[in-house]
């Protein structure tokens, strides 16, 4: 376990607070820069974290950063910089299109290393020449002998200190022993099977576990915990998803709770799964609940649907998001992200910004934005992680690829894109600027024969988008049980800047939703966003569906779209 350490050059300006240090205010001169240097390591590697702060005057033409390693480190793999050493000097320079480096910008670069021996944080940074000590101005004095320390407003180190920053990291996930099951069932699926998966906690009897259920497992929490410690997992992940009122603007998922049954959610859903989670049995098991699919997100752009309107008056899902980080952020051991729909939802300028204050308001109503370890993108979604052959500033003879009617002027055009922006943007309205995102890629590999190889050559916006997008929806509205799909890059960490991993947290052949009314005892409903024979609504700008046919109710096993995402998948199955 490793928690970021600010490391500060000339030993100048630096106070302790705890699980970080804090650089002292200096007045602002031309060049000064922070860095902070974490790593997760094994015997003989690690992945290590670079957060670059410039703290001088705006760099618009390129920056390097430079460190000597102590020891035979040798980095492996970069990202989010142009990667070089020679010895125990390593170079990294700024990838092409991120040249800029506003005052207070930061960059966050990352790499795998090999090393033996001991593996010592780098004594000094610079950048572009100069050494980072933490503060800005050529001519440090160091702190004076009457500097107060952090002033009575500095929020300190979250009421958690001893979580590492990426739970994710140098650990192996839990995995899921049904769903295992269900995926080795299916000819070829042992090629997958032995990836982490989340376990959806949709009901108060999950808790238990639902023997007979078609949609959920006879596991309960504690079967499944036991189960972590007994395979040695590192980590685990819970979806907390049964808010009163849930799922308010579609009818594939509503829940088993009412409107008005907050204090049932809060004693006999919360309460238990916390309690459980608190077992110090427990205690060496990362334990990750993702938060609330889909439900702050509704609060912003759906409430001229009835029920997202009644649970945004009666502060329903605000209040049950809230107590949830509380109660379940409370433990040294758990981490709590917070669902933030996807790019093809909150991607608008008119949805992102609002979307992220209510987030703010429910992690305020849970005391502290500390409660909050980081987001989660495109769960249970089909978003392609990165548009290969196009990107929000493409344009064809002059016109923007936002003029094109896929894009539809969102401001992207793909998930990972989307969530390092709305990393970005949380932290500047008020979360703490350790956040990390997850990015849901168990369904939004978009591979098999139907994938461009290359950018189209058509010469006008639509056709160029059209013929260039590896995401082959009908639109980016369509979410259930999507033709054509395929397996999204494999559950890893630290895969990108401010993406603490890649997850599977839709289990990969369950079923968003049933294709034709299937009556079932298990609160689901039918939503016609499943039916593919339905030619939309609104929300999906009045196209068809593009869903599976023959689909069961959410949560159940859907054979043939296992299939087809292992057929589709991107990266390619072996
Ligand atoms: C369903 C849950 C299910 C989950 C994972 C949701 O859409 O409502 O019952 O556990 O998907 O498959």
């Amino acid at each position: 376990m490793h928690l970021p350490r600010v490391v500060a050059a000339a030993a100048t300006a630096v106070l302790a607070t705890g699980v970080g240090l804090v650089a002292a205010n200096e007045a602002s001169a031309a060049a000064g820069c922070r860095v902070v240097y974490t790593v997760n390591q094994w015997s003989t590697g690690f992945t290590g974290s670079v957060a670059l702060t410039n703290l001088g005057d705006p760099i618009t033409n390129g920056w390097r950063l430079e460190w000597n390693f102590a020891g035979n480190q040798r980095i492996t793999q970069g990202w989010s910089g142009t990667f070089a050493q020679s010895g125990q000097h390593v170079t990294v320079t700024n990838p092409s299109w991120g040249a800029s480096l506003p005052t207070n910008g930061s960059v966050n670069l990352g790499f795998n290393a090999d090393y033996s021996g001991t593996n010592a944080t780098p004594a000094s940074f610079t950048l572009n020449g100069t050494v980072c000590t933490g503060s800005a101005g050529p001519t440090d004095p160091g702190p004076s002998p009457s500097d107060p320390g952090p002033s009575p407003s500095d929020p300190g180190p979250p009421p958690t200190g001893n979580k590492v920053d990426n739970p994710y990291s140098g650990v192996q996930g839990y995995r899921n022993p049904e769903w295992q099951a269900k995926a080795n069932a299916e000819p070829g699926g042992s090629r997958v099977s032995n990836n982490p998966t989340a376990v959806w906690l949709d009901r108060i009897a999950a808790i238990e576990g639902t023997d007979g259920s078609s949609s959920n497992g006879s596991m309960g929490v504690r079967d499944h915990l036991d189960q972590a410690l007994a395979q040695g997992a590192g980590y685990i992940q819970f979806v907390i998803y049964n808010l009163p009122g849930r799922d308010c603007s579609a009818l594939a998922s509503n829940g088993e709770l009412g409107v008005n049954d907050l204090p049932r959610y809060k004693a006999e859903y919360i309460d238990p799964i916390a309690a459980i989670q608190a077992d110090s049995k427990y205690a060496s098991l990362r334990i990750i609940n993702i938060i609330e699919i889909d439900s702050l997100p509704n609060l912003t752009t759906n409430t001229n649907v009835a029920t997202c309107a009644t649970m945004k008056a009666n502060g329903g899902y605000v209040q049950g998001v809230g107590y949830a980080l509380n109660k379940l952020g409370a433990l040294g051991n758990t981490y709590n992200y917070v669902d933030a729909a996807h790019h093809g939802w909150i991607g608008w300028d008119s949805n992102f910004n609002p979307t992220a204050q209510v987030m703010l308001e429910a992690a305020r109503a849970s005391g502290s934005v500390n409660n909050v370890h980081g987001f989660i993108t495109n769960t249970a979604n089909y978003s392609a992680l990165t548009e290969p052959y196009f990107t929000i500033s493409s344009s064809v003879n002059g016109t923007s690829v936002r003029q094109s009617k896929w894009v539809d002027w969102n401001q992207y055009v793909d998930e990972q894109s989307f969530a390092q922006a709305f990393r970005t943007h949380l932290v500047s309205i008020g979360f703490n600027s350790g956040i990390g995102m997850l990015i849901d890629t168990s369904r939004n590999g978009w591979g098999g024969s139907a994938r461009p190889t290359g950018p189209s050559t058509a010469t006008t916006v639509d056709a160029f988008v059209n013929g260039s997008r590896i995401d082959r929806r009908i639109h980016p509205g369509n979410w259930c049980n999507q033709s054509g799909a395929g397996l999204g890059e494999r559950p890893r960490s630290a895969p990108a800047s401010g993406i603490d991993a890649y997850v599977w947290v839709k289990p990969p052949g369950e079923s968003d939703g049933s294709s034709t009314l299937i009556p079932n005892d298990e609160g689901k409903g039918f939503d016609r966003m499943c039916d593919p024979t339905y030619t939309g609504n609104e929300r999906n700008g009045n196209n068809l569906t593009g869903a599976l046919s023959g689909a069961p109710i959410s949560g159940a096993w859907f054979s043939a779209q296992f299939r087809e995402l292992m057929a589709n998948a991107y990266p390619p199955l072996s």
